[in-house]
């Protein structure tokens, strides 16, 4: 059994772990079966989760879950990620991504090149300084290699000055292995803070 190099999934929960204070709200922007947002919802018990998929059958499996637990601190939106700004008023201090397709459901339907890097691109704006964005990169379905490149590409883009980036990866893995990738905002840059106008 691994207690460090675990799976990608796994990690990422390790590192929002201690991001995330009681009262804060956070996001998941891809709910699929909900196991992200329900470890978000243990951990922000005062605050909010905000969780988004495009599949109506994802959002009907959460509601029954949410319905069962009495669970209060989910808010299942059943719209793209791309359109998180038009739903989100607060500065979230962590915002999860698991790309690909439904597990267990229709593998045709999965997150896009082009909409998963609007949506990074949003929440990193949106994201609360000294916040965090973790993604799990999934490259084995349909468009999984042109996401991981514009995902990648764009990313390298990012000022360093403002947000602080990793890569994890599995090397004596399968290719197509998920790999994780990991974004801290920094909560003390002037400069950034001047230039964004979600930060003021
Ligand atoms: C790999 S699954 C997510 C797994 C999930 N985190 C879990 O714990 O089970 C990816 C999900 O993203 C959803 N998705 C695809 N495009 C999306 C979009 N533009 N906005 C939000 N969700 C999207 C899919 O419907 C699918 O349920």
């Amino acid at each position: 059994m691994y207690k460090v190099i675990l799976r990608a999934t796994e990690l990422a929960h390790n590192i929002i772990k201690p991001m995330v204070s009681e009262n804060d709200v956070v996001v998941d922007a891809t709910l699929g079966n909900g196991n992200d947002t329900f470890f978000l919802s243990g951990l922000v018990t005062k605050g909010k989760v905000y969780s988004f998929d495009i599949q109506r059958s994802a959002i009907e499996k959460a509601e029954s879950y949410i319905k069962e637990n009495k669970i209060k601190n989910v808010v299942l939106l059943n719209v793209g990620h791309e359109k998180m700004d038009m739903y989100i008023d607060e500065k979230p201090m962590a915002i999860m991504f698991n790309l690909g397709y439904l597990p267990g459901g229709d593998k045709g339907i999965t997150t896009m090149p082009d909409t998963t890097v609007e949506a990074v691109q949003k929440g990193l704006r949106m994201l609360h300084p000294g916040g965090v964005v973790t993604i799990e990169v999934y490259t084995g379905h349909n468009a999984g290699e042109d996401e991981a490149k514009k995902l990648v590409d764009y990313i390298k883009s990012l000022c360093s000055k403002e947000f602080s980036v990793m890569k994890i990866n599995f090397l004596n893995k399968n290719k197509k292995a998920p790999f994780l990738i990991i974004i801290e905002k920094n909560d003390n840059c002037y400069e950034c803070i001047q230039n964004n106008p979600y930060l003021t």
